[in-house]
């Protein structure tokens, strides 16, 4: 039997990966790390767990019974699996949430890729984050999770705008203890100019509105929206408008799998086919 066709079958090696969540019926991980583990011969499925919260606490024990080697973690239970893991890692403790975890040596590590994969999807598209000045707009789980890894990017400034203020201090005081140097507004000027500007909110995903007002996108380089389904938001139409530079949130996603892959693996994550599963689930192909 040659590798390709083995890697088309389920056997007795097979080794188990998946998601938990709640709803989980959604999400495009399933087929994409699947076709992930297949497209570098790894014989390893990865399927989708609906769990109620009572069954939290017999979870992990339960998965390692069943051989479970690593899942992803969506809501609700990013904040809500850590007091069962036996370590986490520094940045996903500094955020407060968890969203892959790998079983290794009889323990479950925890990590965030949430924001290290909307850094790693910027640096695949070739834009550089030094001596950036960032408009976050957002202070919820992913931009809290964005701008706890923008601040390790040399980045020169961040501008954090929430519709609810109390969100917006308690993410910059957060930054402020990790990084005192940085330079953290929650406010703007009409002379504010931004070299980029990033939607980290849901608006523009179901309600056809725009998260910021048009001079806000007037005064930004570039326009990034974390928002992949629609592909083409309200905010990313007006950038296109304008002539503004613009990015959704496709490779957000395909790239905080990337990242869990290679925790997971330890093995370079074979990216083109994880994309093209994405476009697939999203009808973009
Ligand atoms: P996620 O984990 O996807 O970030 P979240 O933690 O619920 O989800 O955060 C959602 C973000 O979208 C928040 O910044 C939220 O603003 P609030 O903190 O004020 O709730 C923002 N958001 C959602 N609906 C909004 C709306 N209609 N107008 C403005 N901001 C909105």
């Amino acid at each position: 039997m040659n590798g390709e066709q083995r890697n088309n079958l389920v056997d007795g090696n097979t080794k188990l990966y998946g998601i938990i969540g709640n709803p989980v019926h959604h999400s495009f991980s399933p087929h994409m790390q699947t076709k992930a583990f297949q497209a570098i011969g790894l014989n390893a499925v990865y399927l989708p767990f609906l769990i109620e919260e009572y069954q939290l606490p017999a979870l992990l024990d339960a998965f390692k019974i069943a051989g479970v080697q690593g899942f992803n973690v969506t809501v609700p239970y990013k904040e809500k699996i850590i007091p069962f893991l036996d370590k986490v890692s520094i940045a996903a403790q500094s955020l407060g949430s968890v969203n892959t975890v790998l079983y290794e040596n009889d323990t479950w590590h925890g990590f965030s890729t949430d924001g290290s994969g909307f850094v790693r999807s910027l640096e695949n598209a070739g834009i550089s984050l030094k001596a950036k000045k960032i408009l976050l707009v957002g202070a919820g789980g992913a931009g809290k999770a964005i701008a706890l890894s923008l601040i390790h990017q040399e980045i020169a400034e961040i501008t954090i705008l929430n519709r609810t203020k109390e969100k917006t201090e308690i993410l910059s005081s957060l930054i402020n203890k990790i990084q005192p140097e940085l330079p953290v507004f929650t406010s703007f000027t009409n002379s504010s100019r931004f070299d980029i500007l990033v939607n980290s909110t849901s608006v523009g995903m179901k309600d056809n509105q725009c998260p910021v007002a048009d001079n806000l996108v007037e005064i930004s380089d570039r326009v990034v929206d974390i928002i992949y389904n629609p592909p083409q938001t309200p905010l990313i139409k007006k950038a296109l408008k304008k002539e503004i530079p613009c990015m959704n949130g496709i490779d957000m996603l395909l790239y905080q799998g990337v990242e869990a892959f290679e925790i997971w693996t330890g093995e370079n994550a074979p990216v083109n086919v994880m994309r093209d599963s994405l476009l697939n689930s999203l009808n973009l192909l």
